[in-house]
């Protein structure tokens, strides 16, 4: 098949997934590397805008995700898995994108404004700048993210079409890709996040996901078996309808009547929920027992983004005519 348009997708280094990011992302991705020509880079320059103190968690995370995302089903041979800092050329473009935007554009942005009081630094403020260079150093023509990424990738639209103004059409003004994705929310109700503590990991066993599961946010006025219940404010509802088949129709009405209380209905979750992560929890055991093919994965993966990221900078500095020995 003839792969046409190209993808960069990216993702912060933050160890071992959980349930809200295979949904969410993962098995988007798994489903567009047959279509498309793909890069997934694993973003751990922009982890350093947080973890810049101690920069010795990185590898280990990054490791961890890796394994998650080879178990979820992304595949090596149909999409380039690597690293961010082992393809320099990130660096440069974002360098040089970084003269043709101006500091107002940057602290305008909502991500910006609102972390800035924790975060104030120099490479916070040019965290969107960076990610306009990934972007656009692949010449991606789309980028699967969610809404809340959507300015960013405005930006990344921006900065290429300013670059191709001031330079002529050089590079791909990319897009964002929004999916239609499941709502997945934690044991406390929020958004499921590792930093809440509220998540359910891909890596979790089938004992630790029960465990996880009866602890989890039902409705509060649903206090015992025969209350009636409402599927459409509580978190589990939402689980049942990624993993239980027929969900609307076998899990909703007898909850609202009372007839299923929530102990039942979580261990009927349960007996879905685990047999779908089955094969991706046996795939990252697996995997974690190879510790040299997935930095093997990773050294590959960057060989080949930077091959392509190479020949997108060549074009760059020449349309800039700053390949001073070549033209
Ligand atoms: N900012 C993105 C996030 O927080 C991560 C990211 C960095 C990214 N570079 C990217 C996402 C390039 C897509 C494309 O999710």
């Amino acid at each position: 098949m003839v792969k046409r348009e190209t993808i960069l997708s990216g993702m912060q280094p933050t160890g071992a997934l959980h349930l809200g990011n295979l949904e969410g992302a993962l098995r988007n991705w798994v489903n567009l590397q047959d279509t498309y020509d793909m890069f997934c880079c694993i973003v751990d320059w922009h982890a350093l805008t947080a973890d810049f103190e101690d920069p010795s968690i990185l590898k280990d995370r990054i490791f961890q995700m890796t394994i998650d995302w080879l178990a979820a089903g992304l595949d090596p041979d149909k999409c380039a898995i690597f690293i961010q800092s082992e393809v320099k050329e990130h660096a440069e473009l974002h360098l040089l994108f970084s003269m043709l935007i101006t500091v107002p554009t940057l602290t305008r942005l909502p991500t910006y404004q609102e972390k800035q009081e924790q975060l104030d630094s120099y490479g916070f403020l040019g965290y969107p700048v960076l990610q306009a260079a990934d972007i656009c150093l692949y010449g991606a023509h789309k980028v699967p993210v969610g809404k809340d990424q959507e300015k960013h990738i405005w930006l990344a639209n921006d900065l290429a079409k300013r670059f191709n103004n001031y330079y002529g059409e050089t590079l791909v003004e990319p897009e964002a890709m929004f999916t239609r994705i499941p709502l997945i929310l934690g044991a406390d109700n929020r958004k499921m996040s590792k930093s809440y503590g509220n998540h359910i990991p891909i890596e979790a066993t089938e004992d630790e996901t029960n465990q996880i599961l009866r602890k989890y946010y039902t409705d509060p006025q649903k206090v015992r078996k025969g209350d009636p219940g409402r599927p459409e404010i509580c978190p589990i509802f939402l689980l049942h309808k990624v993993y239980t088949p027929g969900a609307e129709e076998e899990i909703a009405p007898p909850c609202t009547t009372g007839e299923l209380g929530c102990v039942d209905c979580k261990k009927r979750l349960s007996a879905t929920l685990n047999p779908a992560m089955a094969p991706i929890r046996e795939r990252r055991a697996e995997l974690e027992q190879k510790p040299d093919h997935i930095w093997d994965v990773l050294a590959d993966g960057a060989a080949r983004a930077g091959k392509r990221a190479g020949e997108v900078m060549e074009r760059v500095r020449s349309a800039m005519k700053m390949n001073y020995r070549k033209n």
